[in-house]
């Protein structure tokens, strides 16, 4: 018998992502490059671009400081007045915003030149959201949980355009979008939430329920990895979150056995495939 591998197929970086991570790598020349944030919460691709020149520049005062070259806008997006300082400030812009992040802050921006408040239900720390509000020209408001939404009490005949954080979970969207409905406010929902997310986890789920082993590659401090670890542990006990090969030097893979492999969103392909290598290459009898 020999030994089953699948890789799901959503395993590892998202379409916004990845795109955002190959606008960095086609634009090193010669000539300052810099990401306006890191690019990904992956420390071995941040740190493997630096050596390749790219610098992580983290707000406007440390770029200002900078020899002027090109900044790439990652694809959690920036608030409007970004793209403006950068370029006032001498620097040319790569923007790999995610698409349907830019859709959001099209709608916010449309919307709220007509007059609509904006509300965006999401993490009010995040930088994807923190870019989001500042597409809107006028009032918008953050609504992180069920409570914020139950305290929600503006004028009754305000006009409301609601969008969502792209990674919101769906099940806590819907519930905040009830509170708001029940309200009675003349609303214009947008459901903005990204299927990428959803889709990697339905996979792992699916996946985990068939396997004697299941891996789940990425950082330990990744919330998206963490998430996909447990749901994948509810389904298989033998669940092991890992973030390089180096996690798995204690486990024992054997020729009957199929194992699974699912990875977060910011875990690259290189890393993905060296797992595989090595749970072939440690296979025993
Ligand atoms: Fe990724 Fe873009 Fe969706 S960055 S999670 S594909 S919104």
């Amino acid at each position: 018998m020999i030994m089953e591998i699948i890789v799901a197929k959503s395993a590892g970086f998202c379409f916004g992502v990845d795109r955002a991570v190959k606008s960095v790598y086609d634009n090193i020349s010669n000539k300052p490059l810099y990401t306006y944030g890191p690019i990904i919460h992956n420390l071995q691709v941040v740190n493997e671009l630096e050596d390749k020149g790219v610098k992580v520049v983290n707000n406007i005062e440390e770029l200002r400081k900078l020899e002027k070259g090109k900044v790439i806008i990652r694809s959690h997006g920036v608030e409007e007045k970004i793209y403006e300082i950068i370029k006032d400030s001498g620097f040319s812009i790569v923007d790999a915003t995610c698409p349907y992040v830019k859709k959001i802050h099209h709608i916010v921006n449309d919307y709220s030149k007509k007059g609509d408040t904006i509300i965006i239900i999401g993490d009010s720390t995040h930088p994807e959201v923190i870019g989001i509000k500042g597409w809107s020209t006028r009032e918008t408001i953050i609504i992180e949980n069920v409570e914020d939404a139950k305290k929600l009490d503006i004028p009754k005949d305000t006009h409301l355009c609601v969008v969502a954080q792209t990674t919101l979970n769906y099940l806590k969207y819907q519930e905040i979008i009830e509170i708001i409905l029940d309200k009675g406010y003349h609303v214009d929902i947008k459901n903005t939430i990204c299927r990428a997310t959803r889709d990697r986890q339905e996979e792992a789920i699916n996946l985990s329920k068939k396997v004697d082993k299941m891996l789940v590659i990425g950082g330990k401090h990744s919330s998206n990895t963490r998430k996909l670890y447990q749901l994948c542990k509810n389904q298989c006990d033998n669940t092991y979150h890992i973030e390089t090969i180096e996690d798995l030097e204690l486990l024992v893979f054997s020729k009957n056995e199929i194992i699974g492999i699912t990875a977060g969103a910011s875990t690259p392909k290189n890393i993905i495939q060296e797992v595989i290598t090595h749970v072939r290459n440690t296979e025993r009898n």
